[in-house]
């Protein structure tokens, strides 16, 4: 059974589709990234696998649970990070986090909060009131807020959105213990590489539809290969090895150049052809294609 199913999932404000057929099958047990740019519909799609907006038509479950129909059951599976922070400021960090187990009828339910404390560096705030936290220990209680219930399934909109370094290392090591101990994490970030180093599989979205979905390094693979830049200290660059310029304006009397190359396999005939040339080299860097690219050129393309 899958963690979450989405099946055709429409959502319309007035004129705008926010989310036009969208289909997803996130598995037990995946780090699953949902991109895209700012409108491309993540929020719309959360808050409806959350319960807290109705989809037009389709349908979502949690663990087979619909989550309108069923939405006690989906609600008790799943723990989200919203990505507006709400709170009421009167409420300090550890009442926060006992009424929220209240809500799913969690009794004695410190040992876990203080646990789920520890891990998110909130111990020593666990007496503040919510109003006199800065944004980024707010965030923190929100986070901790998703993980009360200990749900199999847990959503994070952008979770990391104007958090530090420190917090964003804290978090991400204690949400990976969470999926390596068998939870499964659904991410939303503008940070790519995070993405990047954290998903195994990443669905993107524009417009409200999906126009990219697939194992995060088979994206990377498909989508564009390394570029070689190397620098001549002397000599051209032989005939045979222009094709493989990346920008035809280099050609022109330049002594730098950006080499298309598929594979690690690539580079060696590349040298060996410039060393046969005569050629000199200076300098020399492979730039690894990463998500960030992968999402640009996806993202051209659907304009
Ligand atoms: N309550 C609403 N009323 C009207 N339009 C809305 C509402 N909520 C969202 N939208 C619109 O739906 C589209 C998708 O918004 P959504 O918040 O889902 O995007 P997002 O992918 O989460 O973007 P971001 O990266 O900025 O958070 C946007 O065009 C947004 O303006
Ligand atoms: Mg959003």
């Amino acid at each position: 059974m899958a963690a979450i199913q989405i099946n055709n999932v429409e959502k319309s404000y007035r004129a705008l589709k926010a989310l036009d057929g969208v289909s997803l099958t996130i598995e037990e047990g995946e780090f699953y990234g949902l991109l895209g740019p700012n409108g491309a519909g993540k929020t719309t799609l959360i808050s409806i696998i959350a319960g807290l907006n109705r989809a037009d038509a389709g349908s979502v479950q949690v663990h087979g649970h619909d989550v309108v129909t069923d939405y006690r059951q989906a609600r008790m599976r799943l723990g989200v990070v919203p990505q507006e922070l709400v709170f009421d400021p009167f409420f300090t960090v550890r009442e926060t986090l006992r009424l929220q187990s209240g809500y799913f009828g969690l009794k004695n339910n410190d040992a876990w909060i203080d646990e789920v404390m520890h891990n998110l560096d909130l111990t020593n705030k666990a007496d503040a009131n919510m109003r006199a936290l800065s944004g980024g220990m707010k965030r923190r209680v929100l986070v901790a807020q998703a993980l009360v219930h200990k749900p199999p399934v847990i959503v994070l909109d952008e979770p990391t959105a104007g958090v530090d370094v420190e917090l964003r290392q804290t978090l991400w090591k204690f949400i990976s213990r969470l999926n390596r101990e068998g939870h499964t994490i659904v991410l939303t970030t503008h940070y790519l590489e995070e993405a990047q180093a954290l998903c195994n599989r990443v669905a993107m979205l524009k417009g409200g539809r999906v126009v990219a979905l697939d194992e995060t390094a088979a994206l990377i693979r498909r989508i564009s290969g390394s570029q070689l830049v190397v620098k001549l200290a002397s000599g051209a660059l032989p005939d045979e090895l222009k094709p493989l310029v990346s920008h035809p304006e280099e050609l022109i009397g330049g002594d730098k150049y950006t080499l298309r190359v598929n594979e690690y396999t690539d580079v060696e005939p590349i040298l060996a052809k410039l060393r046969q040339s005569g050629a000199v080299i200076e300098d020399m860097q492979l730039q690894q294609a990463d998500l960030e690219d992968v999402f640009i050129q996806i993202m051209e393309g659907e304009k």
